[in-house]
C-alpha cells in the first residue's frame, strides 16, 4: 500500500493561495484606488474606521501604539498614517516575507515583522490600538483563528480596542470564509462589541460606482447590500470590588 500524502496545513494552502494570487492580480487594477469603486469603497471604510476612533476617543493618533496583525504590503497601515498615527509607533506582523517587503518600502520608519499571528513576539498589554483588517476570513483553521484572537488581547493595553474589519459573505472566493458576529463573538469571549455593517457589496460596487456615485451611497445604506463588518472590540473593564 502506498503511503497517503501528508495533508497540507492550512498555513501552507494560505501561502500557495497568495503566491498565485500575486501572479493572477499583477495586471489588474482590483485594489488600486485609480479603479473607482476601489476607492468609493476604500473611502466609505475610513469615514466609519474615522468615526468609531473619534466616538471611542482614540483621537488623535499620533501618541498612541497601535499594531495591525496581517498587515500584508502595509496598505491599511499607511492609512492609519495619513489619519495621523506616527510611523514609529505602528507596528505591522504578516506571515508572507514576500508581502513584508512591499510594506517595508511603503512604511519605512514602522517597525514591521514577520511572524505568525499565533504566536506574536511582542510584548503584553503594550497596543492601544490592534487591528485585523481581511486577515480571518482568509484562515479556515478554527484554532489557527483562536490563537490569533488570544494574542491580540493578549497585547492589548487594558482600555484599548481591537478594530476588526472583514466580510461575513463572499461566496465568489473558495479561498476565504465569511465570518459573522457569533463567531467574532466566540473569538474574543469576554469582550464587548459593537458591529457595524460597511462597504456595498464589490460586485454591485463594481457596477454602480464609475456609473453614479450616490445611487452607490444610497445602495450602501441597505444593510444586507453591505458585506462586510466593522466591529469594535474592546475587554470588559475588571469589576471594582
Ligand atoms: C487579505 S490580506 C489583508 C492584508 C491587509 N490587512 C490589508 O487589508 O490590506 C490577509 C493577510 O493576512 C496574512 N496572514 C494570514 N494568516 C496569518 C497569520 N497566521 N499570521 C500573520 N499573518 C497572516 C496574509 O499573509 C495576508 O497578508
Amino acid at each position: 500500500m502506498s503511503a497517503q500524502p501528508e495533508p497540507a496545513s492550512d498555513l501552507d494552502r494560505l501561502r500557495a493561495e497568495y503566491a498565485s494570487r500575486k501572479d493572477r492580480l499583477a495586471a489588474s487594477d482590483l485594489y488600486s484606488p485609480f479603479n473607482t469603486a476601489n476607492l468609493f469603497i476604500s473611502q466609505q471604510r475610513q469615514r466609519l474606521t474615522l468615526k468609531l476612533l473619534r466616538e471611542n476617543g482614540f483621537y488623535p493618533l499620533d501618541p498612541l501604539d497601535i499594531l495591525e496583525v496581517g498587515c500584508g504590503t502595509g496598505g491599511i497601515l499607511l492609512e492609519y498614517h495619513s489619519f495621523g498615527a506616527h510611523p514609529e509607533n505602528t507596528h505591522g506582523v504578516d506571515l508572507l516575507p514576500a508581502r513584508l517587503r512591499d510594506a517595508h518600502q511603503h512604511l519605512p520608519g514602522s517597525p514591521i515583522l514577520c511572524a505568525d499571528g499565533q504566536f506574536l513576539p511582542l510584548p503584553s498589554h503594550f497596543y492601544d490600538l490592534v487591528l485585523q483588517y481581511t486577515v480571518f476570513t482568509s484562515i479556515f483553521d478554527d484554532t489557527i483563528k483562536m490563537k490569533i484572537a488570544s494574542e491580540m488581547l493578549r497585547v492589548l493595553k487594558p482600555g484599548g480596542m481591537i478594530l476588526w474589519y472583514d466580510f461575513w459573505l463572499n461566496p465568489t472566493n473558495k479561498q476565504t470564509r465569511g465570518i459573522r458576529p457569533a463567531e467574532i463573538r466566540r473569538l474574543f469571549p469576554g469582550c464587548r462589541f459593537d458591529f457595524h455593517k460597511v462597504t456595498l457589496a464589490p460586485p454591485v460596487a463594481r457596477r454602480l460606482a464609475p456609473v453614479s456615485w450616490i445611487l452607490a451611497l444610497l445602495l450602501e445604506k441597505i444593510s444586507l447590500l453591505n458585506s462586510h463588518y466593522l466591529a469594535v472590540i474592546r475587554s470588559q473593564p475588571v469589576p471594582d470590588r
